[in-house]
């Protein structure tokens, strides 16, 4: 079976996508598989073999080894942002009739997009944070905004992640470079209400035909919150799994479970919540989550004794059938 990691992206997450990638291959069981790096940069598409790139044909996502044309048999997606997590890659795949990994290319999109993906879950009644969202051009009137969700408050771009482009705002005047700085990375930003809780995140995927919450794990950032080097460069204590109350950890992983479902999720995710008063208030969900070195989902695997080479078996099953 030939099998590609796709890794890199066109958003200034490519770089801890290209790291989630390099770790999915060094977990893979090459014994197994053939398996193939897939770069996918703006620069270009090609297959990484011995520091040599081949490039990719557009037309079928195929590429050229020594004379012969390599189709792969199926595809598993690890990059973060557009084009991979926003649903793009995903469509175009699927016309090329290619199996890949994660969920299908309209879930990836609903998700991307964090205010649907509030909206939709708006209507079960799942826990979140008030917001607010704007669109490039609005007239923003930051006293009003401030007079309803009050201070602190987050600004973030509406499609983005690893916390590129957000700020937590404290006083009015650090309101419009905040919505400045979020508009850099995407047309629409969103404004939420502060949560004043502990910030746990979820790994689930879907394992043996059922929604497997894997672990917990607590975020105590170093910063005033889960920012980029926070997540990143280690200004952040991670604890998995959270210690939380036994009423707290079942309320999160049924709510996890339940969104993971009520989102019509299949493999990899990671949901990030923030518990308050034992309820866990939703944040949002990670459908292709970092598997960097300093990600949150690889420890998660790990520490809850599963296999990550067996996971990803799961999910080129789960691709296939
Ligand atoms: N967007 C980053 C990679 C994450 O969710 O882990
Ligand atoms: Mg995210």
């Amino acid at each position: 079976l030939k099998v590609g990691i796709v890794m890199g992206g066109y958003s200034d997450e490519s770089n801890v996508s290209l790291k989630s990638g390099e770790y999915f291959y060094s977990q893979i069981d090459k014994l197994k598989y053939e398996v193939f790096k897939v770069i996918i940069l703006k620069e270009g598409w090609g297959v990484s073999i011995e520091n040599t790139l081949y490039p990719i044909d557009r037309g079928d996502f195929s590429f050229n080894l020594n004379g012969s044309k390599i189709h792969f048999d199926v595809l598993l997606n690890t990059i973060h942002g557009t084009p991979g997590e926003d649903g793009l890659m995903q469509a175009y795949w699927q016309l090329l009739e290619i199996p890949y990994s994660g969920c299908s290319f309209y879930n990836s999109a609903l998700t991307f997009n964090k205010k649907d993906t509030l909206s939709v879950l708006k209507k079960y009644n799942i826990p979140m944070a008030s917001s607010i969202y704007i669109n490039k051009g609005e007239n923003i009137n930051p006293t009003e905004i401030v007079d309803k969700l009050q201070l602190p408050c987050f600004v973030k771009p509406n499609q983005s992640g690893s916390s590129l482009g957000v700020s937590k705002v404290k006083n009015i005047e650090d309101f419009l470079p905040a919505v400045q700085k979020a508009f850099e990375e995407d047309s629409s930003i969103l404004i939420e209400s502060y949560l004043n809780g502990k910030e746990v995140q979820v790994g689930v995927i879907n394992y043996q035909g059922k929604v497997l919450v894997i672990n917990t794990t607590e975020i105590i950032s170093k910063n005033e919150f889960f920012d980029y080097e926070a997540k990143y460069l280690g200004a952040s204590e991670e604890i998995t799994p959270a210690k939380l109350s036994s009423q707290e950890n079942k309320n999160i992983k049924e709510m996890a479970a339940r969104i993971y479902t009520l989102l019509n999720m299949t493999g990899f995710s990671r949901l990030d919540f923030i518990i308050v008063n034992e309820i866990p208030y939703f944040l949002e969900i990670n459908t292709t989550p970092g598997c960097s070195p300093a990600s949150i989902f690889p420890q998660q695997v790990k520490e809850a004794g599963y296999n990550f080479s067996d996971l990803l078996d799961n999910e080129i099953n789960l691709a296939l059938h």
